[in-house]
């Protein structure tokens, strides 16, 4: 039976789909893709498909992803796979050919165990390689076109930045549950007439975690994050401010997921126009941003302060902000998790944390990260100039933390007490 092997053209569609379904590659093929994923490859320039046709039958179809001297086989298919092998040698025959030409120097090709396909491969002079698998994951449909998303400066945060947040547990329940499930879980939520947040302001003293927790919320969301600066809007005149912070907000709307982080708002909200750095209309036009953001799905605006006191109450309403969460000073036990990770990463020496989460009462996170740091220059400083061999050591640790200055007072932590009561709500 003759057979000629050929480009792809797009005529050839209605009968690969045909095709496909003979092969049982619908919904999904032995290589675990769907139909719109392989056509997406096949229509992309940077692959190469093959059809093989017979008596004005399309009996096969090869479909390559070309990436350098390296080739990717992303669908072979066969019309009756268990005399196929004539037709599939040939498909991988007219490929090599043609890649090789092309400059590839190694084909990939992925099989199931028990597939029909293997064998097909192994006698093309495919190698197994043994100690290799095949890990795959799906880049959820919420991760936005890279275009905006880079023109706003956004970007994906590492998913387990969310785990390594440490000993923050009230706060991070307190996320968990009102913030993550909701969004995570929208048909549940639906369910109990739960409606996610869709705006949120975090407080509490400099260097509590603010910033790094609206990254953890992005990473445990797995959406881009995305920080704005009303105040820093350089522009000529308060107009054009304006301008660029309502074209700002166009672009964060049209991601299809965002968590959007505003840092220092008092800046724009302070009931004391003095203290605001934003002009009015910056102010006015992020006001009328919110409602418009809070419409938005996949979008959770994050704005942080460290002056909640200052806030204008009209800002901080139930209808524009749904919680308004204390991000405090760590106790003991957050301190000991945060001493440990620095600890863990800094050195091999057994360390007494006990005696540095005693020394370290007043400090914040920041302050514990600060000190971690230069213990580690410390010890790095002592083995290069006398020649003593080892990691950081406890002692290390209490000198460092005796020469940093904690962030903390009493005034401070007394301020945030009462702002806690009077403007917390979740
Ligand atoms: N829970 C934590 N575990 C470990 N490190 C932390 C934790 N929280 C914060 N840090 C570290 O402390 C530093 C300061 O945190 P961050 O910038 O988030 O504080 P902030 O509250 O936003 O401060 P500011 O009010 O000054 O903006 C960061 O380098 C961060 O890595
Ligand atoms: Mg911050």
């Amino acid at each position: 039976m003759p057979m000629t092997v050929r480009p792809y053209r797009a005529e050839d569609l209605g009968r690969i789909l045909q095709l496909w379904e003979r092969a049982g590659c619908i919904p999904n093929g032995p290589d675990g893709l769907a139909v719109d994923q392989v056509l997406d490859v096949m229509t992309s320039e940077r692959g190469l498909t093959l059809v093989a046709e017979s008596e004005g039958e399309t009996v096969g179809m090869v479909t390559t992803v070309v990436a350098g001297a390296v080739a990717w086989i992303v669908r072979l298919a066969v019309a009756q796979p268990a005399e196929g092998g004539e037709v599939a040698q040939g498909l991988l025959e007219q490929v090599e050919a043609r890649l090789g030409g092309l400059g590839v120097r190694r084909l990939v090709a992925m099989v199931q165990d028990d597939h029909p396909d293997r064998k097909t491969f192994l006698e093309r002079g495919f190698q197994e390689v043994p100690a290799i698998r095949h890990l795959e994951r799906d880049i959820p449909a919420t991760v936005g076109a890279p275009g905006n998303l880079a023109r706003l400066g956004g970007r994906m945060i590492h998913p387990d930045l969310w785990r390594e947040l440490r000993g923050m547990e009230e706060p991070k329940a307190i996320i968990e549950r009102r913030v993550i499930l909701p969004l995570a879980e929208p048909a549940l939520a639906t369910r109990h007439a739960v409606s996610p947040p869709m705006a949120i302001v975090l407080f509490g003293p400099p260097g509590t975690g603010k910033t790094t927790f609206a990254k953890g919320i992005a990473s445990r969301l797995g959406w881009p994050f995305v920080e704005i600066e009303p105040g820093e809007l350089a522009g000529e005149g308060p107009d054009r401010q304006a301008k660029l912070l309502a074209e700002t907000f166009e672009l964060i709307i049209d991601l299809p997921a965002a968590v959007v982080f505003v840092d220092e708002v008092e800046d724009l909200a302070s009931i004391r126009h003095e203290e605001r750095r934003a002009s009015p209309s910056v102010t006015n036009e992020f006001l009328k941003q919110i409602p418009r953001l809070r419409e938005a799905s996949h979008h959770l605006l994050v704005c942080a302060t460290n002056w909640v006191g200052r806030l204008d109450p009209a800002f901080l309403r139930p209808g524009r902000f749904d919680y308004v969460l204390p991000v405090g000073p760590p106790d003991e036990d957050a301190r000991r998790a945060i001493w440990r990770r620095y600890a863990e990463e800094i050195t091999d020496q057994e360390v007494d944390l006990d005696r540095l989460v005693a020394a370290s009462a007043m400090f914040t996170p920041a302050d514990i990260e600060f000190a971690a740091r230069k213990a580690a220059q410390k010890a790095f400083e002592r083995e290069h100039f006398e020649g003593r061999g080892h990691r950081a050591t406890t002692s290390e640790f209490l000198t460092a933390i005796s020469e940093t200055k904690p962030t903390l007072s009493q005034d401070i932590l007394a301020s945030f007490s009462s702002d806690t009561e009077r403007f917390a709500r979740y």
